[in-house]
């Protein structure tokens, strides 16, 4: 088990270097990740590398028996780059380039951006291929920004139309271009379409796939050289988990395993659904363990900053990562920079650089991780339940959210958060995965729905499975084209609805919306409850009603329902509802027809996971809240950390954690 710190020895003197190694030693650290910002100390001037400064730093951390992870150094170019290069600057929506000095402001279709971080990247996998304490790679750094509106990034933009479509027949039916005369007749003629809310939304779709396509190529240029140069070592990429700007499963497709850096927001007193529904995409996107590459290790901020982690939180937040398939764990950073933009992003050390509180729980979890280590080998979450998790969709949604405030992630988290409330493991899975493996798929706001995913999804309820859908999926066709079909179109049979209209409940201003109240018509939802922002006008032609509604012209419509069909059930939610306790109800009904029970059931504010996998199962319980907390668990199993045998209860500490092996 690879545990330790985000360390940068160019940013401190040579005499503390023997002092971080000695240090992080003692805290039971083995592994750092190095140089992803070091290009110019790497490569002082085009085509001079100097490695020697690295080569001490590494030989520093391996007398303390320290891995490194090294970074192709590419999410700042250096100054004599940009200087000499300034193509490789991004190009804003108003034509001017950014201004070098922050990071992450190139452009990825620059032919000079690509030969020089393909030259950089050879020059340091072959010097450091047989450094003894190198373990593996993470390429750049957070990929995702900046996007660039340039004229080569236009014409690349082209090509991938030309590429995809072959003809421009087929590229102007595809995007509808028979609307307001946009038919294009040569493919230059095609433009970026920057503003997301004034250009035709196909094209839009393309331009966010094409977006995408470049960070992936960039990687994959750096990559094929790591692989010939370094064949000994893993390549991994620090992620960040509900980012959707990037098709992350095609960014992880050239890679060994996903990394991520986790930073949940401290100064809200909330449970942390979100490093969760994180954690368990990041293990979806390879549907294989990950590594935390930064993992939130002090107060974090830049021009302000939030409150700092309290006593066993930077614990927890671990634990929460370990219990969903972390297999490596890094913090960000080791110590507080005295300077930069970066002086309030605290790490395990404050600007002291002295070992107190965060260094000593930091050392505590690296002691309690390594005493893990063995039982923890090989096992992973094994989920009965999957979330499909579409960046088609997502980007669509993005284009036209439909009503304000409208996004995918919270969406996917209406569900995310009541399957974790309900003490579920859940997968996320991309719309192409083998949804057969699973008894329950929830697809929220599915709203790009190829005609084959439609199939598939009716052709699983059919064969067995329980499917949730609800509100805009399968709107759309995979051109960002609305279908024709009444909705829900093809899965009409499986979800036994029609849904004639539908509405936004929004008013000119945020504030100005109205609601409809729904109340429970099945035992299974009892209550009453809010919808807002959006209903479906869905009648059950076949289905159960589980909610509707009592507004006079809504009466004869369903909020929610429940449709047998073929040997599965296929559900359907036609409202956001305001009250997570009416996902809780909606979900509680799910598990029940699909036949999944939690291992055990937690107390709020308590999450539970269980990894397993080679003869071990391991289940954890993060308590989340800062009051003591008591779980109903199976007796007489042992507790690992602790090392004592279950009662019919354990108690948990505030922010407690326990490992109980099945
Ligand atoms: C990101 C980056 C780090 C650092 C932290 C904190 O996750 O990868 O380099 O900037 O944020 O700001
Ligand atoms: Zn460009």
């Amino acid at each position: 088990m690879y545990i330790g710190a985000d360390y940068y020895p160019e940013h401190w003197p040579r005499r503390r270097w023997k002092t971080d190694a000695r240090l992080m030693q003692q805290a039971g650290f083995n592994v750092v990740r190095l140089a992803e910002f070091a290009w110019i100390d790497l490569e002082p001037a085009e085509g001079q590398f100097d490695f020697a400064w690295l080569d001490e730093a590494l030989g520093v951390l391996h007398d303390r028996g320290i891995s490194a992870i090294l970074c192709t150094p590419t999410a700042v170019t250096p100054a004599w780059l940009a200087r000499k290069y300034p193509e490789t600057q991004a190009m804003q929506k108003d034509g001017t380039r950014m201004v070098w000095g922050v990071r992450k402001d190139t452009c990825y279709s620059s032919g000079t951006l690509r030969l020089l971080s393909e030259r950089i990247t050879r020059a340091m996998g072959e010097h450091f291929a047989d450094a003894p304490n190198v373990i593996g790679w993470q390429t750049d750094n957070e990929f995702g920004h900046p996007v660039c509106y340039c004229a080569t990034c236009r014409s690349e933009f082209q090509d991938f139309l030309c590429r995809r479509h072959g003809t421009l027949e087929a590229f102007n039916a595809a995007m509808g271009n028979h609307f307001w005369g946009h038919k294009a007749r040569t493919w230059e003629e095609i433009p970026i379409p920057a503003n997301e809310d004034r250009h035709n939304p196909s094209l839009c779709l393309e331009w966010r796939r094409f977006y995408s396509f470049l960070n992936v190529r960039f990687q994959r240029d750096q990559v094929r050289i790591l692989r010939q140069t370094c064949p000994k070592h893993f390549v991994t990429h620090n992620f960040m988990g509900q980012f959707d700007e990037l098709n992350y499963y095609e960014l992880a497709e050239d890679l060994d395993h996903v990394s991520w850096d986790n930073y949940p927001v401290w100064n809200r007193p909330e449970v942390h659904y979100k490093a969760s529904a994180a954690a368990d995409l990041m293990r979806g996107l390879k549907r294989r363990n990950f590594w935390i590459m930064e993992q939130t290790a002090g107060p974090p901020g830049g021009t302000y900053f939030y409150r700092n982690p309290r006593p066993g939180e930077i614990r927890k937040v671990s634990f929460q990562q370990l219990a969903h398939g972390c297999d490596g764990q890094v913090w960000f950073r080791w110590r507080t920079c005295t300077v930069g933009r970066e002086q309030y992003w605290h790490g395990l050390l404050g600007h002291d650089g002295r070992p107190l509180r965060r260094y000593k729980e930091a050392a505590q979890v690296a002691g309690e991780y390594h005493k893990l280590a063995k039982r923890l080998t090989g096992t992973t979450v094994r989920s009965k339940v999957a979330i499909v998790w579409d960046y088609d969709s997502s980007w669509a949604l993005k284009i036209q959210p439909c009503w304000y405030g409208n996004t995918y992630p919270k969406a996917v988290g209406r569900y995310y958060d009541a399957l974790f409330r309900a003490g579920v493991n859940v997968d996320m899975v991309p719309p192409s995965a083998d949804f057969s493996q699973y008894k329950a798929v929830i697809a929220p706001e599915l709203y790009v729905m190829p005609d084959e995913l439609a199939e598939r999804l009716s052709e699983y309820v059919k064969g067995g499975g329980v499917l949730l859908t609800d509100t805009r999926s399968g709107a759309k066709d995979e051109h960002g084209r609305m279908h024709e079909r009444t909705l829900p179109g093809l899965l009409s049979d499986a979800l036994g609805i029609t849904i004639e209209e539908y509405e936004t409940m929004m008013g000119r201003e945020a504030s100005e919306g109205f609601g409809y109240a729904v109340v429970g018509r099945a035992a299974a939802v009892a209550g009453e409850f809010t919808a807002e922002s959006y209903a479906d006008w869905a009648r059950a032609t076949k289905a159960d009603v589980l909610a509707g509604y009592t507004d006079w012209h809504m009466r004869k419509f369903a909020a929610a329902t429940r449709n047998a069909f073929g040997k599965g059930c296929g559900y359907y939610v036609g409202a956001v509802v305001a009250e997570p306790e009416f996902y809780d109800a909606i979900i509680a009904d799910v598990l029940k027809t699909a036949r999944v029970w939690p291992v055990v059931r937690p107390p709020a504010g308590v999450e539970v996971s269980v990894r397993q996998g080679k003869g071990a199962k391991l289940l954890f319980l993060i308590n989340h809240t800062e009051q003591p907390q008591e779980v109903q668990v199976p007796a007489g199993k042992k507790e690992l950390l602790t090392g004592k045998k279950t009662g019919d209860s354990l108690k948990l500490d505030r922010f407690g954690v326990a490992v109980i092996d099945m």
